[in-house]
């Protein structure tokens, strides 16, 4: 008998109308276009506008999407796992606010927070479900509105990040087609460079966390840079090494999009040209756990059954991993 594995047979992907433009960030903090565009690869990123608008409309709008697209009766879903830093609320998930939203009524959900690598933990976990037989079809989600927990008085991270997200449909593949290995890591001392002070329970908010804007994302740009470099780099050369790749049996590298120079060291330790590497930094910026789905839903067209895809990320807490899949389906 073949082996079961998880396929991805659908992807879409949603952002916010609005577009923060590097030129209008040059009106809010000391900052230039030429500087983020040469040190980032980013011009404009969306921004979900609106009062109690959180993450989840982002999702609704991707799953709503994916489902009309794929064809597929929302009750058929089983289980759907949201991956975000930023949910509507610290309870209940926002899984469990996007799976009623679009009638996902038959289904389980969950959210899992695992920063910038929070896709790919997610797929991964996923695709346990349909590995066992279990389970037939299974929504993960990548989203988060950043611009919630972002300081727009600071010019080292308000450049980077923005709003946004997507979802694919996982089924089961028995033609060997489907997610074919991962590598998944965390190294909890990352916590000191990339982290959020307070509003957990170990500093719940108080009016003094509040005036010392300890609610928005720290980061400790340069030295999360070297540890995103080395990490993503080396996890996405492993795989490849653990399968007998090399960079001509590539056909795309799908990297988180955190800067542009991070995801260039990616691609020349794999030793894949620049065309062969999926990018959309300039348009929407960091989306945390959206820019993977994102990438993979602008390229939907451009990929074909068979394709070798390495999917790539390194985030906070740390985080970071990559994975072997081999696209299931021709989009044209
Ligand atoms: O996705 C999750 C993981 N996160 C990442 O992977 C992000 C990794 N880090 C980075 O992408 C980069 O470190 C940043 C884009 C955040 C910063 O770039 P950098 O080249 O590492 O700059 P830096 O922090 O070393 O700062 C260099 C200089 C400093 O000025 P001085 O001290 O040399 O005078 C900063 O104050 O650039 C200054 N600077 C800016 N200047 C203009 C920092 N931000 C800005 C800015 N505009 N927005």
């Amino acid at each position: 008998m073949s082996q079961v594995r998880a396929k991805i047979s659908g992807v879409q992907g949603y952002v916010p109308d609005y577009v923060l433009t590097n030129k209008e960030l040059e009106s809010i903090v000391e900052t230039t276009d030429e500087w983020i565009t040469s040190r980032t690869g980013i011009k404009e990123r969306r921004i979900l506008k609106g009062e109690d608008k959180g993450t989840s409309v982002i999702g609704i709008e991707a799953v709503k999407g994916l489902l009309q697209k794929t064809n597929t009766d929302p009750a058929d879903i089983e289980l759907l796992i949201c991956a975000t830093t930023t949910p509507d609320m610290p309870f209940p998930a926002t899984a469990n606010i996007i799976a009623n939203s679009v009638g996902a009524v038959n289904s389980f959900s969950y959210d899992i927070q695992a920063a910038c690598s929070g896709f790919i933990y997610a797929l991964i976990t996923a695709s346990q479900f349909i590995e066992t037989g279990k389970y037939k079809k299974v929504i993960v989600v990548g989203a988060d509105k950043m611009s919630s927990i972002i300081d727009y008085t600071d010019r080292t991270t308000c450049i980077i990040f923005g709003d946004g997200g997507g979802a694919v449909l996982l089924e089961p593949s028995e033609d060997g087609t489907g997610i074919m290995d991962s590598m998944l890591r965390s190294d909890g001392s990352g916590e000191e460079f990339l982290h959020m002070k307070a509003g957990g329970s170990r500093r719940p908010a108080t009016q003094e966390t509040i005036a010392a804007r300890e609610h928005y994302v720290f980061q400790e740009g340069s030295a999360v840079f070297k540890f995103a470099v080395t990490n993503m780099a080396d996890i996405s050369f492993k795989i490849m090494e653990k399968n007998n790749l090399t960079g001509d049996d590539i056909a795309w590298l799908v990297p988180h999009q955190a800067n542009k120079r991070i995801i260039d060291a990616t691609s020349k330790r794999m030793g894949i040209g620049d065309q062969k590497v999926m990018l959309n930094i300039h348009k929407y910026g960091n989306t945390t756990s959206g820019t993977i789905p994102l990438c993979l839903w602008d390229y939907e067209d451009k990929l074909n059954k068979g394709d070798n895809l390495i999917l790539a990320a390194f985030g906070g807490g740390f985080t970071w991993g990559s994975v072997y899949l081999k696209w299931a389906y021709d989009s044209n």
